[in-house]
């Protein structure tokens, strides 16, 4: 059996690629430092693969570590989600975020290197477009200056991965640019968990519906786009775990030297009004919130154009907003006020 080692495998979106791994017959090792991330996630992989997953604690830029697990078990390819990925605490702590998501990628590419090692799939973001001028973005749209160390970081990881590609290595490697994971599992056992308040709205929702947050405050509602507010591609989260499956399958059947980029989102964008009316449908939940002024530096609208993950991995969402907001919804309700 095929073995993929996921790093970052028990964080939001790791852990659905595992279920999706196991699922087609492929063999998930794991290794988290779960500084962002927990145990329990292990033991809920289990009740829903039905397999221990292999699962090794620690530092994925540790490359004595990861040279222990390959010991033990013959990786053939890596899914890279190890990183930090909070926008505002990246502009406090900038060398936190170099070192650590630049810094482990390098470690992760001469650990391939030494051990012949030649698949790897990037999680990469959207927030590499920026503000793109031309809407919606395919993956020829030029990348703009990053708005946050994070975003450079993503920018950066990319361009080393496109050095190393052309260089003696061998590798095949896609980037996959997501663009907003959203939803959870929906047997409610696996799902996001934000450490402190969320940056990001669909945990804000389902934190306030759940009396966790007293509020919400959209940012802007004054904004050029049909209803005042922000536009992004919201994609479930399971769908995106898919996305790497494919790549990863796509992968072996490439020549050496292989790279490509692919957007992964629904193709559609949604305000964040319409996420608001789409989570108190499912949920039957009244959600208390106000339109508050602009948070700068945020981007108005973005979303994709998939037409090459459709064509080239034979990749298409299957689950609507409606449905991610449900399953947002159901995890929120199983962790209650965590
Ligand atoms: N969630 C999003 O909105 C989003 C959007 C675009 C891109 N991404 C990228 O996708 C990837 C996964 O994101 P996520 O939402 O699942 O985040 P997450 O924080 O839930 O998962 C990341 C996991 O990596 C672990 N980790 C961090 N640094 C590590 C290290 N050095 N060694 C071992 N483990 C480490 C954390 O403990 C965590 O479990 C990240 O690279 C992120 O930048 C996420």
């Amino acid at each position: 059996m095929k073995k993929i080692l996921i790093t970052g495998g028990a964080g939001y979106i790791g852990s659905h690629t595992a279920v999706e791994l196991v699922k087609a017959g492929l063999q998930p090792v794991i290794i988290d430092d779960l500084s962002n991330s927990n145990r329990q996630v292990l033991e809920r992989l289990k009740e829903l693969t039905g397999q221990d997953i292999p699962f090794f604690e620690g530092d994925c830029g540790d490359q004595a570590l990861l040279n222990q697990i390959f010991g033990l078990h013959r990786i053939s390819g890596i899914i890279h989600f190890a990183a930090y990925k909070a926008v505002g605490e990246s502009t406090e702590n900038p060398l936190k975020y170099y070192q650590n998501n630049v810094g482990s990628l390098m470690t992760i590419l001469s650990f391939m290197k030494e051990k012949g090692i030649k698949d790897l799939v990037f999680s990469s973001s959207c927030t590499v477009y920026g503000q793109p001028d031309v809407l919606p973005v395919t993956e020829s749209t030029p990348r703009k200056d990053a708005e946050s160390p994070y975003g450079n970081t993503k920018k950066i990881c990319e361009d080393i991965l496109v050095d190393m590609v052309k260089s003696e290595a061998g590798l095949r490697v896609i980037s996959l640019r997501y663009f907003n994971p959203v939803g959870a599992h929906s047997s409610a056992k696996i799902g996001e968990l934000p450490l402190g308040t969320p940056n990001n709205l669909v945990p804000f929702v389902t934190q306030t519906a759940a009396g966790i947050r007293e509020k919400l405050t959209v940012f802007g509602g004054d904004y050029d786009t049909p209803d005042g507010t922000c536009i992004r591609d919201y994609i479930h989260v399971v769908d995106l775990a898919d996305a790497h499956l494919r790549a990863i399958e796509y992968l072996g059947e490439q020549e050496m030297n292989f790279y490509d980029v692919f957007n992964v989102g629904t193709g559609t964008g949604n305000s964040v009004l319409e996420v608001i009316q789409s989570f108190e449908k499912v949920s039957g939940q009244k959600l208390n919130y106000e339109i508050g002024p602009r948070r700068p530096g945020d981007v108005i609208q973005v979303w994709a154009d998939t037409q090459k993950i459709n064509k080239v991995l034979g990749w298409y969402p299957k689950l609507s907003l409606d449905e991610s907001m449900r399953d947002s919804w159901n995890w929120q309700l199983a962790i209650g006020d965590k």
